[in-house]
């Protein structure tokens, strides 16, 4: 099974924001990066848990049961998502930064004055000034890897030499929300493993795109957030069992001692996980979706839920493949106008170490220019850093920034083309 531009009308159909008409014509939504749109399941999962089991958890009578399984099985779609074996690992908190602030604060009470810390240029902010604020707390150094600015990859070379015995934390991305460049994590990963220092993830751009794989990477900490991956507005964090049981979570005394819930402060936002289920199970179902086939029954059946990694892996396969045809044709359309700088990886041969996310900038037009002339057309783009902070002020462009196109896989070809159209006109 494959995606394609039959196969996507479907998944479409499962949207109904999809159906949205702006200024007279379909919206196109290429806004992904900043927040997907979301599916009629993850819908009915909030409000179903809403009218039929909202409650505290941990008591005694029938939702709250309800809402602990709902919980339990919530814990379980996340692991199964990030690949980790253990539910227990995988915890919820209200977004990607606010988990990674509160990390922070826990991982450099073990720092001391003259250790090192190894960020990267290539960032989101939030994986960056929370690591920079907690060393600055700590008296610790701070080493940056920088990005090449011809391809907007990272300098791994840099890696080797910036990592050594005194580094306590590598934190990296796995993809850039900005120019979709895709990072070799597991080799991160490794280095820092090899001088003992934490690895942490930022999964949050990569996770609508492609597998992510805690296990195979062997990443202490990973982070990501559902609304970029057709959930609502919640983060998820995992860590590896011994550093969630060995570091000191900032929690109150009432909080349980064990994992996960030492690092869920305060009560969660139950809808919005019972949504994330609803989202992560959607994309497990994607080949049966896509062949116009309802997901009800069949997603609940046991047998399903047992093969959801297997069945994740499979759909973010076909995610990732319809994803770089439409990435290819955008590429090829924007080569046939000249004036636009494509921002990042331009030479097909490497687009496996891309997403298709692009930035661009255009000599005469600002960013915002662009992007106003793209919405009047009903053409949904992000302009300006998109908080990408150490990545646009490396390569010069702060402080218009660049215009963001983010395809997903629920755009088309169609779309693609109507954005080229509008381009063209600039
Ligand atoms: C790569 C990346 N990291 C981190 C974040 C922050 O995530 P959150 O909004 O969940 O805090 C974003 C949000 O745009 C992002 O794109």
């Amino acid at each position: 099974m494959t995606l394609n531009d039959s196969s996507v009308q479907s998944l479409r159909q499962i949207f109904p924001a999809l159906r949205k008409i702006t200024n007279g014509q379909p919206a196109a939504f290429f806004d992904g990066p900043a927040g997907t749109q979301v599916p009629q399941m993850v819908i009915d999962a909030i409000g179903d848990y809403l009218i039929n089991h909202n409650a505290n958890h941990d008591g005694l009578f029938e939702t709250s049961v309800q809402s602990d399984q709902m919980l339990a099985t919530a814990h379980q779609a996340a692991a199964d998502l990030v690949g980790a074996s253990d539910p227990e690992t995988v915890s919820f908190g209200s977004n990607m930064t606010t988990l990674t602030l509160a990390l922070s604060r826990s991982i450099s009470q073990t720092w001391n004055p003259g250790d090192e810390i190894v960020l990267s240029r290539l960032e989101h902010d939030a994986n960056f000034t929370p690591w920079v604020l907690a060393a600055r707390d700590r008296g610790v150094s701070v080493k940056m890897i920088d990005v090449d600015p011809t391809d907007c990859t990272l300098r791994l070379e840099q890696y080797r030499e910036k990592i050594t015995d005194r580094t306590r934390l590598v934190a990296v991305g796995c993809a850039s929300n900005a120019v979709g460049t895709i990072n070799p994590v597991e080799s991160i990963c490794e280095m820092a493993r090899e001088v003992g220092a934490i690895s942490f993830l930022d999964a949050v751009h990569y996770a609508p795109h492609a597998s992510m794989d805690v296990q195979r990477w062997d990443c202490d900490f990973l982070v990501c957030s559902a609304y970029k991956f057709f959930g609502p507005h919640i983060g998820i964090m995992y860590g590896k069992r011994n550093q969630l049981e060995s570091l000191q979570p900032y929690k109150l005394r009432t909080a349980p001692e064990t994992i996960p819930g030492r690092w869920m402060t305060g009560t969660q936002n139950h809808e919005c996980i019972a949504g994330t289920l609803a989202a992560i199970d959607y994309l497990a179902s994607i080949a049966q979706l896509a062949s116009g086939e309802q997901a009800t029954e069949q997603t609940a059946d046991q047998h399903q839920i047992n093969n959801r990694r297997l069945r994740l892996e499979s759909s973010m396969r076909m995610i990732r493949q319809y994803e770089q045809s439409l990435l290819i044709h955008l590429m090829e359309g924007l080569r046939r106008l000249p004036e636009i700088k494509v921002w990042g990886i331009t030479d097909p041969a490497s687009f496996d170490q891309r997403l298709p996310t692009l930035s661009i900038t255009h000599p005469r037009h600002t960013p915002k220019a662009i992007a106003k002339q793209l919405a009047e057309d009903g053409i949904y783009v992000w302009h300006g850093n998109y908080y990408a902070l150490p990545l646009t002020e490396s390569i010069g462009v702060e402080p218009d920034g660049m215009v963001r196109i983010g395809l997903c896989h629920y755009n088309t070809l169609t779309e693609v083309d109507r954005l080229l159209k509008s381009l063209s006109r600039l």
